[in-house]
C-alpha cells in the first residue's frame, strides 16, 4: 500500500460531497477548480495533466477560449426557447452538422444516453414502418461489454452487473452478441424482427477494446444484407478522439444512425445529436419525441464552435500523431506491470499486471500525487485519453510521470 496524504482543503470538499451527495461515484481524491488546455488545477493550486478529458468530453482542451467566448456571447443573448418556438440558431446548426457528417437530418438531444435512447426509438419505428416488423416485436442487438449510459434502457442492454443488478425489470426487445464476432452477429440477424445493431466502434468504458481491423466493414455489410440498421455510438470515439472525425472513418463505414455527444460541446454543457437520413428520422412526428433543452440556442452556438475548433486546430491529425507517440513511449518503458497497451489516436488504455487487484487504483492515486490524472476502468485497466491539443513535450512529460510511478510498484 502506498498511502497518500490529503490537504485540509481537499478533505473539506471530500467531506461535503460525502455527507451531502449521493455515493454513486468513487472519484480519485483530487478537488479541481480550474482548467486550461490539458491542465487542471486543484484547490491548493497543484497542477495536473488531465489524462481522462472528462471521458472524452473535453477533446478540445479545458475552457477552450473560442468555445468559452461563444458560450458567454450566446448566453447573454438567448439560451432557451424550448421547441415550442423556433430559434435563429437551430436551423443553422442543423445545416452545419448534417453537412459535416453527411446525413439529411439531425435530432438534437442533451446527454449521450438520451442520444442512444433516441437512436433506438428511431430504429424501432423504422422497423415497424419500413421493415414490416410486427408491432411490439422489434429487436435491437447490442454487443456484450457495451456502455451507453445509465437509464433503464441502457442498463437493460448491459452485461456489467454493477450497471444492471438490482434495477430490474429490464427493457424487453434487446439481444446481445459477443463484440468483434461477425459469425455470432450473422446468426442473430436470422431473426427477421431485428431492427438494428447498436455498437461502439471501439468499446470505451469496457477498457478501450479495439475490434479486429475489418470488423466495422463486415458489420456494415451484414446490416445492409439483412436490412438491419447500423447504429454507431460515437459518443466517446467520435469527434477526432481516435485520429479521424469518426472512428467509423478508419474503415470508411457509414452507419445508418450516428450518435454523438460529449465533445460536441467541448465539455461546457450536455449536447448530443442523432444523425440519420429522412427515411429513418422522418418517421418521428411532432409530439412523439423531444426534450425541453434539446436543440437550445446556447447548445447550437457552442456545438458549431466546438466542431469548428476541432477542424481548425487539426485535432484529428494531432490525435493520430500523439497517440502513436504515447503508445511507443509506453511500450519503450518495457514495464512488467503493463501487460497490454492498446488504443487508437488518443483513446488508449493499459492493462495492469499485478497480483493486487487494487493496483490500478493505487497507481492512479500515485499518478495524481505526481501530477497526472487518470482513472481505472473495470479493475485492472487505466484509460489514457488526454485532450487532443496535447503536445509532444507534454506526452513525454506524462510518460515520465507514468514511468516513475510504475517503478514504485515494480
Ligand atoms: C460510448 C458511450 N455512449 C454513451 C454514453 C453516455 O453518455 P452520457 O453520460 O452523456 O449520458 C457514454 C458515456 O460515457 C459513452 O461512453
Amino acid at each position: 500500500m502506498h498511502t497518500i496524504e490529503l490537504t485540509a482543503a481537499t478533505q473539506h470538499y471530500l467531506q461535503l460531497e460525502e455527507q451531502y451527495g449521493a455515493h454513486n461515484y468513487h472519484p480519485i481524491p483530487a478537488v479541481l477548480e480550474k482548467g486550461s488546455g490539458v491542465y487542471l488545477w486543484d484547490v491548493d493550486g497543484k497542477q495536473y495533466i488531465d489524462f481522462l478529458s472528462g471521458y472524452s468530453a473535453v477533446n478540445q482542451g479545458h475552457c477552450h477560449p473560442r468555445i468559452i467566448a461563444k458560450l458567454t456571447e450566446q448566453a447573454q443573448k438567448l439560451t432557451l426557447t424550448s421547441r415550442a418556438f423556433h430559434s435563429n440558431l437551430l436551423g443553422q446548426y442543423a445545416e452545419y452538422i448534417t453537412k459535416l457528417f453527411g446525413y439529411q437530418k439531425v435530432l438534437p438531444m442533451n446527454t449521450g444516453v438520451e442520444g442512444g435512447e433516441t437512436a433506438i426509438k428511431l430504429a424501432r419505428r423504422w422497423g415497424y414502418k419500413n421493415k414490416g416488423i410486427p408491432e411490439n416485436e422489434a429487436v435491437i442487438v447490442f454487443a456484450e461489454g457495451n456502455f451507453w449510459g445509465r437509464t433503464l434502457a441502457a442498463i437493460s442492454s448491459s452485461t456489467d452487473p454493477s450497471s444492471y443488478k438490482g434495477f430490474g425489470p429490464y427493457m424487453p426487445g434487446f439481444a446481445l452478441v459477443p463484440y468483434n464476432d461477425i459469425a455470432a452477429l450473422e446468426a442473430k440477424f436470422q431473426d427477421r424482427n431485428v431492427a438494428a445493431f447498436m455498437l461502439e466502434p471501439i468499446q470505451g468504458e469496457a477498457g478501450v477494446v479495439v475490434p479486429t481491423p475489418g470488423y466495422l466493414q463486415k458489420v456494415r455489410e451484414l446490416c445492409t444484407e439483412y436490412n438491419v440498421l447500423m447504429i454507431a455510438d460515437e459518443i466517446q470515439t467520435g469527434l477526432c478522439r481516435t485520429g479521424k472525425k469518426l472512428a467509423c472513418d478508419h474503415e470508411n463505414v457509414k452507419p445508418d444512425i450516428l450518435v454523438l455527444g460529449k465533445a460536441l460541446s467541448g465539455g461546457t454543457l450536455p449536447v448530443s445529436a442523432v444523425l440519420a437520413n429522412d427515411e429513418i428520422i422522418l418517421n418521428i412526428q411532432p409530439g412523439e419525441h423531444g426534450s425541453t433543452y434539446g436543440g437550445n440556442p446556447l447548445a447550437c452556438a457552442v456545438a458549431m464552435e466546438a466542431l469548428q475548433v476541432l477542424q481548425d486546430e487539426h485535432m484529428a491529425e494531432n490525435a493520430t500523431q500523439m497517440g502513436e507517440l504515447l503508445r511507443a513511449e509506453l511500450a519503450a518503458l518495457q514495464s512488467p506491470l503493463i501487460s497490454t497497451i492498446r488504443g487508437k489516436g488518443l483513446l488508449n488504455a493499459i492493462v495492469i499486471n499485478h497480483p493486487n487487484k487494487e493496483a490500478a487504483w493505487e497507481i492512479c492515486l500515485q499518478l495524481k500525487e505526481h501530477g497526472l490524472l487518470a482513472k481505472p476502468t473495470h479493475g485492472d485497466k487505466i484509460r489514457f485519453a488526454p485532450p487532443l491539443c496535447i503536445t509532444e513535450q507534454q506526452i513525454k512529460q506524462s510518460v515520465a510521470i507514468i514511468a516513475k510511478v510504475l517503478a514504485k510498484f515494480a
